[in-house]
């Protein structure tokens, strides 16, 4: 029933060999590092008043919205976000190498793993995000001490950065906010805005079925208890380290 084609959308994705990080002394929001369990993905706007939005987005959380057999585009929702976890050996998490995934989808004919998948426009404008059956883009992480300072997700540009943006296209059916990467050196359009994606701590309801198969290793995640408490006043900004 299911393709082995939509598999191969996961693509694999070169692990950077990690540089010198210039940790600056900061200020920086407390989290926890926990055993093998969920996170949920919390949109943290720069600009959280922006009018780009009405409701605004900030403080709602990573879902998708179906737009093909098994493949579904990333987007906002006020509260009924995915909880995914980090799926990896030590080495891949060293190495940037790590995915994003749901547990396995329970399908009559077995198990179908799920994962967040990147793939880049052709004309290299933006980085489409999406949920779609298959493995997963390694690439995606959120451990401290990788690309920032503090845990925030990254993807496999190397870069934090994303837009979520107000469009109004047959696809996406109702109102939505589509999530996108943002590209390295593309303009962010007037319809969106920039943010990061924060990883709150969540738990994992669903069994990680087809174990064997699909080689689960989750890794300890760090994630906020509540994001939407942290008051950023108190915090410095912390330095990115994005791959040149
Ligand atoms: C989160 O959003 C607030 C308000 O826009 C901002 O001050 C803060 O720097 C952001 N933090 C991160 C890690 O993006
Ligand atoms: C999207 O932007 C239009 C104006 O450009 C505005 O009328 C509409 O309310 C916005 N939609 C959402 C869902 O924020
Ligand atoms: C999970 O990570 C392990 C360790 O790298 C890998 O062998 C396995 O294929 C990964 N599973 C999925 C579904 O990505
Ligand atoms: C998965 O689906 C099968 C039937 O297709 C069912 O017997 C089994 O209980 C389900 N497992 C879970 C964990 O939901």
């Amino acid at each position: 029933m299911f393709s082995p084609v939509l598999f191969a959308l996961a693509s694999l994705t070169a692990a950077s060999p990690l540089a010198t990080r210039d940790w600056q002394p900061g200020n920086y929001p407390p989290y926890n590092v926990i055993g093998a369990s969920g996170i949920t993905l919390v949109a943290n706007l720069s600009n959280p008043t922006t009018a780009i939005f009405d409701p605004p987005v900030h403080g709602w959380t990573l879902s998708s919205v179906h737009v093909g057999a098994g493949l579904n585009a990333a987007i906002l929702d006020p509260s009924h976000g995915h909880v995914f976890f980090v799926n990896g050996s030590g080495p891949e998490i060293s190495g940037e190498a790590t995915s994003l995934n749901l547990p396995p989808f329970n399908s009559t004919s077995g198990p179908v793993p799920q994962g967040l998948v990147y793939s880049q426009a052709e004309d290299k404008s933006k980085g489409y995000l999406s949920v779609n059956f298959g493995y997963g883009t390694k690439g995606f992480g959120i451990r401290a001490g990788l690309r920032s300072q503090y845990p925030v997700l990254f993807n496999p540009t190397g870069h934090t950065e994303f837009m979520v943006c107000n469009v109004s296209v047959p696809v996406y059916g109702r109102p939505q906010y589509p999530v996108f990467v943002v590209e390295e050196h593309a303009a962010v359009p007037d319809n969106c805005a920039l943010m990061h994606l924060l990883p709150q701590c969540a738990s994992i309801e669903e069994p990680l079925l087809g174990g064997e198969e699909f080689g689960w290793q989750p890794v300890g995640a760090s994630c906020y208890p509540d994001v939407k408490a942290l008051d950023w006043q108190k915090y410095s900004d912390p330095v990115y380290w994005g791959s040149a």
